[in-house]
């Protein structure tokens, strides 16, 4: 695929991500906020499975199994919390990684930044540092980067 085509697939998949999300959860985090989360970590490639780099993370979100337990570990339909790789079907799935977001920024929202409200801004920061390490903005990188042409493009902020 040429680099055009891979940027048009993942803006796609953050696209239907984005609809999907936005008809089943309504509307308290703009759904291409999310998509433009999914992006910097991934491309938003539904296909990310689990890494170790520094820390091991996991699926199109890297969630880490800190924030997947903070965010009160969802799983898959009749999967259990429990159960030994839980973690990693619920990572490794575009949904279910997406609703461990959605429920980690109900759980933790902070005004990291503050300019008096919850924006995607504090989301990203609260998503990429962890909850209580927001109040310093992102490191310059390839995260950031996707980040800013994403949001750009999406109108996010
Ligand atoms: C998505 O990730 C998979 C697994 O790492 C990889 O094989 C595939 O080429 C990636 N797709 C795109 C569009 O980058």
């Amino acid at each position: 695929m040429s680099p055009l085509q891979r940027i048009l697939v993942s803006v796609t998949v953050a696209l239907v991500l984005a609809m999907l999300y936005g008809k089943a959860q309504g509307a308290e985090m703009d759904p291409n906020c999310l998509g433009c989360m999914c992006e910097a970590s991934s491309n938003c490639n539904a296909s990310t499975l689990c890494h170790t780099s520094s820390t091991y993370f996991c699926g199109p979100f890297h969630l880490t199994w800190a924030y997947w337990a903070d965010a009160g570990k969802p799983v898959l339909q009749h999967d259990n919390p429990d159960r030994k790789g839980a973690f990693e079907n619920c990572a490794n799935d575009l949904y279910c990684a997406a609703e461990t977001v959605k429920q980690y920024m109900r759980l933790f929202a902070t005004d990291c930044d503050g300019d008096g409200v919850h924006s995607c801004k504090d989301y990203v920061r609260i998503h990429k540092l962890g909850k209580s390490a927001c109040t310093v903005p992102i490191p310059r990188g390839d995260f950031l980067t996707k980040f800013e042409t994403c949001a750009h493009r999406l109108n996010v902020f």
